[in-house]
């Protein structure tokens, strides 16, 4: 097979983070694939200078990576289509709201042959499902810091990336609410109930197993002590502003995905008339749109059926 040519669709945190991954792996490995990696980039202006310029010339994403060298191949192009063309791997790591665009400019103008991994933590973007495809795709992200299972039950693989960022924001209320750590676990433990039980009903024949991966209680954990969501959330309760206030001033241009995902649970959750089978979910869902006020969080965590 000729060298793979890869294209890393964003370049946020994660995007910069994967693109220092792939980039790396790209260079080492030019039997599978080809050293120079595209990268789209939605541009901005940073101190009077395009981000594209500033990342092909100094090789570090300043806004949304700094200090971390990418590799000088991995090039950053600020058109979509131009980034992907001839790619055979599209590597999407992208906040979710975007996707959709995105995909629309990218209509018609891929190679057929083209396969799509995602990075994204959403509900609804269906990739490749092929294991032994997986297995190949491992060497693009695989290294010695950073492994990689391949595990065939990518639904709630996908899935508990999304869920997990609900339960990191509920995480932050009550930290900013002031309550300790056994309140946290309590969190965390009823998100993770409330996890596996959305999974079974929504997405049926998900595997238990999969929940112990790190893409579940591992990654549900970090989120839940170290997360942006979690550090938003707290700051939602302390200082009174909105969320989408809170965002502009303390992520400079990164996006939240925890109110936004639980607003998509809730209209799933609706339309199945379940809102009260999931308290945690949904508390989360109201606080963030002025439903409910922040101190409700702690009276759902009590009132949880699974602590009846
Ligand atoms: N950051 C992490 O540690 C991490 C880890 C795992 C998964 N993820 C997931 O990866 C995905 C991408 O997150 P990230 O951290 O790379 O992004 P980010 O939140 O750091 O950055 C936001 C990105 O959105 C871009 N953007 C802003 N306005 C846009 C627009 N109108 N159209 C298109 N793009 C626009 C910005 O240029 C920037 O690249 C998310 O789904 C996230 O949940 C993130």
């Amino acid at each position: 097979m000729a060298p793979q040519k890869i294209c890393i669709v964003g370049s946020g945190n994660w995007g910069s983070a994967i693109a220092k991954i792939v980039g790396n792996n790209a260079l080492a490995k030019p039997d599978q694939f080809d050293p120079d990696v595209s990268m789209w980039v939605f541009e901005e202006q940073i101190n009077g200078h395009k981000l594209t310029h500033i990342i092909n010339t100094q090789h570090e994403n300043v806004k949304y990576l700094k200090g971390i060298k990418l590799p000088d191949r991995v090039v950053a192009i600020p058109d979509v289509v131009d980034a992907s063309r001839g790619a055979d791997i599209l590597v999407f790591v992208l906040p979710h709201q975007f996707v959709h665009g995105v995909c629309e400019k990218l209509k018609g103008n891929i190679k057929p042959t083209a396969v799509a991994v995602t990075l994204i933590k959403t509900l609804k973007i269906p990739c490749c499902k092929d294991t032994q495809l997986g297995q190949h795709l491992k060497a693009v992200f695989q290294t010695s810091y950073f492994r990689i299972v391949v595990v065939e039950d990518e639904t709630t693989v996908e899935v508990c990336g999304a869920l997990k960022n609900i339960v990191a924001t509920a995480a932050g209320f009550t930290d900013g609410l002031g309550y300790g750590d056994n309140t946290k676990a309590a969190v965390i433990r009823l998100g993770l109930m409330e996890m596996i039980k959305f999974c079974e009903i929504f997405y049926p024949g998900s595997s238990l197993s999969t929940f112990f991966e790190s893409c579940g209680i591992a990654d549900l954990i970090t989120t839940c002590y170290g997360g942006r969501n979690r550090r938003v959330a707290e700051a939602f309760v302390k200082t009174g502003k909105s969320i989408e206030q809170l965002e502009k001033e303390m992520l400079d241009g990164q996006k939240l995905q925890g109110p936004p995902t639980a607003f998509e649970v809730n209209y799933m959750l609706k339309a199945r008339d379940m809102e009260e089978r999931f308290p945690l979910f949904t508390a989360v869902h109201r606080i963030c749109t002025g439903v409910i006020p922040v101190q409700e969080m702690v009276q759902c965590l009590k009132n949880h059926p699974e602590h009846m």
